[in-house]
């Protein structure tokens, strides 16, 4: 670790142990290291699936076993495993500094790792529903055998993420909106902060006051404008990193109250 690293990892624990609320926004770069590939960097979703073709809701309607296609590659989120960037993450919020976690991520890792309050920004690809009748199946109960899988209604299932052309659920979407305003410190990890209204949110909690951290090995258009730092490196060990440095920091005494 180099002393840049090194000292941007003790001063975001000091911010967080002083500002108390944090939030946290995070993108696809958080599972990187669960081995999801993410969406815009090499070798990511994008290259390989044109999303025009086959993560646009217009697709159910007219090619519907094209956008399964990807859905069952997608599958293999099934056995991937929360990473310690997930599980420190967790941490921070049983030890009172986290208030939740607004995810772009539809691979329920964060939930995996055992964080309590996760706003599912984009859905959960663990669900699918469907959209004659509404009925949800969890994903592993249905067989992608046959493309496009169907409810017992014989309508098309969609899985419950949202697809390019969907709105944000609109609970989603409010709670967010909330976090973001309410948070005196949000974490803005792995994503390259493009696709809005996600975007909107590190921005949103910046004009309420908050300090705005990111962690990723590339800056990003939040970087230079909306960011107080960034610290450039991989979720799954800067985090960690951070609560053992937040709990060195506890242990001498420096604990800052948390209720402000
Ligand atoms: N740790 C932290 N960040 C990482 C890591 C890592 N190990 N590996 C990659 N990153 C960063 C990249 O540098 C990049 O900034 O993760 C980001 C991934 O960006 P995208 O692929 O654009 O993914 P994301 O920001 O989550 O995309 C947002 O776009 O297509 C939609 O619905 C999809 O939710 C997704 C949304």
């Amino acid at each position: 670790m180099n002393r840049t690293m090194e000292s941007l990892i003790r001063r975001a624990a000091e911010d967080i142990m002083e500002r108390g609320t944090a939030a946290a926004l995070t993108g696809s770069g958080m599972s990187a290291e669960s081995g999801i590939p993410t969406f815009r960097d090499k070798g990511g979703f994008w290259e390989k699936y044109d999303p025009n073709l086959y993560a646009h809701i217009g697709t159910f309607f007219t090619d519907p076993g094209k956008p399964w296609q990807m859905v069952k590659e997608f599958d293999s989120i099934a056995r991937a495993q929360p990473n310690p960037g997930h599980h420190a993450l967790a941490e921070l919020e049983r030890m009172g500094y986290l208030k939740g976690v607004i995810t772009q991520n539809v691979d329920n890792l964060h939930q995996q790792a055992g964080s309590s309050n996760v706003i599912e920004f984009h859905g959960n690809m663990r669900r699918a529903v469907c959209l004659n009748c509404r009925r949800y199946y969890p994903m592993e109960e249905i067989s992608l055998e046959v493309l496009p899988p169907r409810c017992e209604c014989r309508g098309v299932l969609k899985p419950d993420a949202v697809f390019f052309g969907e709105p944000i659920p609109a609970i989603a979407l409010r709670q967010a909106q909330e976090a973001s305003q309410q948070c005196r410190l949000m974490l803005v990890i792995g994503t390259s902060a493009v696709i809005y209204p996600a975007a909107s949110l590190p921005r949103i909690a910046k004009e309420s006051g908050a300090m705005v951290v990111e962690i990723n090995p590339e800056t990003t258009p939040l970087t230079d404008h909306t960011s107080d730092y960034i610290i450039i490196g991989k979720a799954g060990e800067i985090l960690p990193k951070i609560v053992s440095e937040i709990r060195t920091l506890s242990r001498a005494g420096k604990e800052i109250p948390r209720s402000r």
